[in-house]
């Protein structure tokens, strides 16, 4: 007996054994049971989550000899042939590998014949937006105007390379990437009937590789049994996938959080000596960090999630904000190791990156920081680190909140560096220059390329913001034009500049941190965050002496 794949001997034959997808699956079969047919349907979503499937499923449901209904038998010749794609009115294309107009063309002709055995002649169009314009042209003349007995079922995984003639004429259905929850359990339930002795924590690994996708997950399970010699243990599965194992990446996060850098470099040491994939380690990183921002923005942990514990603990060391740019070093990590030296030297700078952005203050005054430390992991990285945490109290600046401001000696840089401006009243502040200050009237200048703070609503926050202390005759006006580098950014820039030397300066001239910084500048909320990426693109803006 040969050996069937278990992607495809596992295909569902019923819309009550697909995994996942409840809400096509009812959607679908409602209409189907009131007799609420469409002409066209459109399934989208990632490979292998059940877009055929679906399709075939559908094309039973219409053509099965006991009716239309959402339970086709199953036995009858209709049935059968559909499942073993043998069925003479349906029409099965991939229109990844036939482009061409004459075949659609040709295809669509036989639509105006009615139908050889069943009720209806279905037309399943897999990769849809993979035919040329004029074969869409060509479908779309169907589409419009098709007979009583057509139904088209067009499969994609990039709904967004569809016209929208096409879509808007198309009943469309999303279907959802699979949790790592759903896939393992699927995974358990597949290799149970099967009779493969398994390792609960394997089927974890190998459902978590699989990204998402059901074929993927079953595919790489055949994968398994075949190289564990027909049982799937953790230790082979996490051979074979070249994984790093969560026994090791879990202590390095675990060390960054609570900010011991000799540990957590220990940790990287560990991971790069078991001969581990540091390209792995760096996406098991990620994985973890993005479960750890859904739980910060109130996703609730699913109840068998194992690593909840330790996913909730993190959630409460880390802030939000050095989550995200953990999770962005990780991320452009893991592109930057073949540029590196060496896989362990690329991981290496990845998990000191992650311990430096956010090891420095932003609050103290500029001359009260002493040089950076000898130690690698706690060197200053400049104002993109100082970005990320709450200002801690500044040794020589009065307290925040409660004390009257100082006064406004005339220094603007000065001024708005003893200020506590976050959020667009802090980007606008800091970014701007002062042209001049008369009769309480406050003229800023802001640089091209910071043009957008100009808009009325930084304005009007910084206002606010100044109005305490300047009373309510103050003015603010501001324009873009030519800047002199005093602005707070620009300043320091420069300053965070001379700072830096040895590893930090390595560190800050890094391309990758201007990807980091820009990066950041797209993903996080003014206020949860100081405005990052100043010294990088005003300094650079200097150096250019732009107008
Ligand atoms: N939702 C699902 N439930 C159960 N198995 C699925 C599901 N999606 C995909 N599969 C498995 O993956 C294989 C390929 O699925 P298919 O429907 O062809 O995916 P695609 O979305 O790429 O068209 C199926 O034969 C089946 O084994
Ligand atoms: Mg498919
Ligand atoms: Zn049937």
């Amino acid at each position: 007996m040969t050996y069937q794949v278990l992607a495809r001997k596992w295909r569902p034959k019923a819309f009550d054994q697909l995994v996942g997808q409840p809400h096509v699956v009812t959607a679908l079969a409602n209409a189907l049971d009131t007799g609420r047919l469409h002409h066209a349907y459109l399934f989208t979503g990632t490979r292998g989550v059940g877009k055929t499937t679906l399709a075939r499923i559908l094309a039973k449901s219409i053509n099965c000899e006991t009716g239309v209904s959402s339970r086709p038998c199953g036995k009858c010749s209709a049935c059968t042939e559909i499942d073993s794609g043998r069925f003479v009115d349906m029409l099965e294309v991939d229109a990844a590998t036939n482009t061409k107009v004459d075949e659609m063309r040709e295809l669509l002709d036989t639509a105006q014949y009615m139908p050889v055995s069943g009720r209806y002649k279905v037309y399943i169009i897999d990769e849809v937006h993979m035919l040329s314009r004029h074969a869409f042209n060509s479908m779309l003349k169907t589409l419009e105007e098709p007979p009583e007995h057509v139904k088209f079922i067009l499969a994609t995984t990039d709904p967004q390379r569809l016209p929208v003639t096409v879509l808007s004429r198309c009943l469309q259905f999303n279907l959802k990437s699979l949790s790592p929850q759903a896939l393992a359990g699927h995974l358990k339930h597949v290799l149970d009937a099967e009779g493969i002795p398994f390792e609960e924590p394997a089927l974890a690994l190998l459902a978590r590789a699989a990204a998402g996708s059901v074929r993927d997950s079953l595919s790489l399970a055949d994968q398994a049994i075949a190289f564990g010699a027909g049982k799937v243990t953790a230790a082979q599965v996490a051979d074979m996938l070249g994984a790093v194992g969560g026994d090791l990446v879990w202590p390095l996060l675990e060390r960054i959080a609570a900010a011991d850098g000799a540990g957590a470099l220990a940790e990287a040491e560990r991971i790069s000596e078991r001969g581990l994939s540091c390209d792995q380690a760096l996406q098991d990183i990620a994985a973890i960090l993005h479960r750890v921002a859904l739980v910060q923005h109130g996703a609730r942990l699913e109840s068998d999630d194992q690593d909840s514990a330790r996913i909730s603990a993190l959630a409460g060391q880390l802030d939000a904000g050095r989550v995200q740019v953990m999770y962005q070093v990780a991320v452009l990590g893991r592109r930057d190791l073949q540029l590196a030296p060496d896989e362990i030297a690329g991981f290496g700078m990845a998990v000191m990156r992650m311990l430096s952005f956010g090891t420095a203050s932003s609050a103290q005054p500029m001359g009260a920081r002493g040089t950076p430390a000898a130690a690698p992991v706690r060197v200053e990285a400049g104002p993109a680190a100082s970005t990320l945490r709450e200002p801690e109290p500044a040794p020589i600046a009065p307290s925040p909140a409660p004390a009257p401001a100082p006064a406004f000696g005339g220094d603007w840089t000065e001024f708005v560096e003893r200020q506590n401006l976050s959020g667009m009243a802090g980007l606008l502040a800091r970014y701007g220059e002062m042209e001049s200050f008369e009769g309480n009237h406050l003229r800023l200048v802001l640089p091209e390329a910071h043009r957008m703070y100009a808009e009325k609503s930084y304005q009007d926050k910084l206002k606010a913001a100044l109005v305490p202390q300047f009373g309510a005759g103050f003015r603010l006006t501001v324009r873009v034009g030519e800047t002199n580098g005093r602005s707070v950014a620009a300043v320091r820039g420069v300053e965070a500049q001379k700072r830096l030397d040895g590893a930090a300066a390595a560190l800050e001239s890094d391309p990758f941190v201007r990807d980091l910084v820009e990066g950041m500048g797209a993903q996080v909320v003014p206020s949860s965050i100081r405005p990052a990426g100043e010294k990088d693109s005003e300094a650079t803006e200097n150096r250019r002496g732009k107008p």
